[in-house]
């Protein structure tokens, strides 16, 4: 099977957040089914041209592609994925994607995500190359379904190539003004109310996507319930109970080749379910850098996050003063909205032998606070899937979550979850979005923790469970078959 993957990020080029982590890993998990994959995501600044062996490729040349009365150009750079044999193909326009940031907040964001996703098509034309599935991810790659349904159309070359989209995070929409169709080239007929296109007067990215592709899913089954409830589909719930029938869900799988305490680069000892020993030892060391002391029975809690209010940080400014007064330690590496990086760092000012900071962007810290805590907090509003915990599961750093989306599905509560009558959890979870629940369960966990052995039940009931993307992957290629099923039958 041929299949095309178009993300705006992928691990090791590019990465924001998880979607990155999913884009460098389930293509090469496809590979090993036997999937033929090429991947395209845009040429950012930041992308090294020697560091990951790009060329430019001269025989696809200059793409011209118009966006209002200006035409850009866009050009193609490509490369081989390591450990794979996936081509990559990097969108160039400078004009667009030489920026300090991934994503703007810029009045031609639009024009950003428009001219990647004309060039992703031109480019297959060029290459001549027809996919069975365009894998399209996110509202950057929302006009893909709708450009091969409308403006290419008349290619042959896309007779019998279906769409999967797959929503990420329902919560970032694409949302431009309707001036943005004349700048996507589309016909003004089909923006009207309630339209495919059009969202509450605007120009909707992510609805398109719903609308035009042929298969939906999202990136766990809780979350594909979830979405489609007033309480959890940010406004596109109508949308997606009209494609409900359509609508799956897939729990993301994890790169054990990088998130893995017994080979992870980044770590100062290894470890694992059978030899513990080298966690504390990366504990002690996290201390250490952070000018906090180790005591045995105080438990360290790490937070690794997007700074924004989708992760809960709300509820934890809420808890905080309660949270202060109990024996633990506090890690949080993250970045994101001004007003939650100054909560953090107002804790650590007024508690800097209890709470530690890192405000930024940094892989090699996230994995040594991966080892080195006991716990992980992630008291997520909402959470389609959610990496960190089940990283956490594997590096023996018990999950704190509330039960959401992907939270749900992957962190079984110690006091609630039993199999055959004996515990069998691998967190802790609350339900509610509660500041009340929230403390509860962290001074549970606290209290566990000084059992000694049921932490170490709990530990290894997480770090024995395998999220490899091998089962999701299977499961990608069923969604696939499935979609291109359905072109052949729409
Ligand atoms: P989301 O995609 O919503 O941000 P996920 O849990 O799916 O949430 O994925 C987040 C990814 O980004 C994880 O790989 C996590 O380690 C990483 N990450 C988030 N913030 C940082 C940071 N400040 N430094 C390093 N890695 C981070
Ligand atoms: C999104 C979600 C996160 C998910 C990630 C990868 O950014 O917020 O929950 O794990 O995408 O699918």
């Amino acid at each position: 099977m041929k299949i095309a993957f178009v993300s705006s990020e992928a691990v090791p080029y590019a990465k924001t957040g998880g979607l990155a982590d999913v884009a460098g890993s389930l293509p090469k998990a496809l590979e090993r089914l036997g999937c033929e994959v090429k991947m395209f995501i845009p040429k950012y600044y930041s992308i090294n041209e020697n560091e990951f062996n790009l060329h430019y490729n001269w025989e696809i040349g200059e793409i011209p592609i118009k966006i209002s009365k200006h035409t850009r150009l866009a050009h193609v750079y490509q490369s081989t994925v390591s450990g794979s044999s996936i081509e990559i193909y990097f969108i160039d326009c400078p004009h667009y994607f030489h920026r300090d940031q991934l994503y703007t907040d810029g009045f031609d964001e639009d024009e950003r995500f428009i001219l990647f996703n004309r060039s992703v098509i031109e480019t297959l034309q060029r290459l001549k190359w027809a996919p069975d599935v365009i894998h399209c991810n996110d509202w950057q790659c929302g006009l893909i379904p709708f450009y091969l349904k409308e403006n290419y159309a008349w290619d042959m070359l896309f007779n019998k190539t279906s769409t999967l989209f797959t929503i990420h995070n329902i919560g970032y929409q694409g949302r431009f003004s309707k001036l943005a169709i004349k700048k996507a080239d589309i016909r003004e007929n089909l923006f009207y109310p309630n339209s495919s296109i059009e969202y509450h007067g605007d120009f909707s990215f992510m609805k398109t996507g719903i609308m035009y592709s042929d298969i939906i899913n999202t990136v766990s089954k809780t979350y594909a319930k979830e979405i489609l409830t007033p309480v959890f589909g940010a406004g596109m719930e109508d949308v997606l109970q009209q494609r409900k029938e359509d609508v799956f869900g897939i729990l993301n799988g994890i790169d054990y080749s990088e998130w893995n305490p017994e080979t992870d680069k980044f770590l100062l000892q290894h470890f694992s379910p059978k030899n513990l020993s080298g966690k504390q030892e990366n504990k002690k060391f996290l201390l250490t850098q952070f000018g906090m002391n180790f005591n045995l029975d105080t438990p360290l809690i790490g937070i690794v996050s997007r700074m924004v209010s989708q992760k809960g940080f709300d509820l934890f400014e809420q808890a905080s003063e309660n949270l202060m007064k109990m024996d633990a330690q506090w890690i949080i590496l993250g970045s994101g909205e001004e007003k939650y990086e100054e909560m953090f760092m107002n804790l650590h000012q007024k508690f800097p032998e209890k709470v530690a900071v890192y405000i930024g962007f940094n892989n090699e810290l996230s994995h040594i606070v991966e080892a080195g805590i006991d716990m992980f907090l992630m008291p997520s509003l909402y959470e389609p899937c959610g990496l960190n915990q089940i990283y956490s599961l594997k590096y023996g750093s018990v999950p704190i979550v509330r039960r959401t989306g992907g939270l749900a599905d992957t962190v079984r509560d110690w006091f609630e979850s039993k199999q055959n009558g004996i515990n069998s959890g691998n967190g802790f979870s609350f339900h509610n979005n509660s500041s009340e629940e929230l403390c509860n369960t962290v001074g549970n966990a606290i209290k566990t923790f000084q059992d000694k052995k049921t932490w170490k039940k709990i530990q290894l009931n997480g770090m024995k469970e395998d999220f490899s993307w091998d089962n999701s992957a299977k499961k990608y290629i069923d969604l696939y078959n499935l979609a291109v099923k359905k072109k052949v039958t729409r």
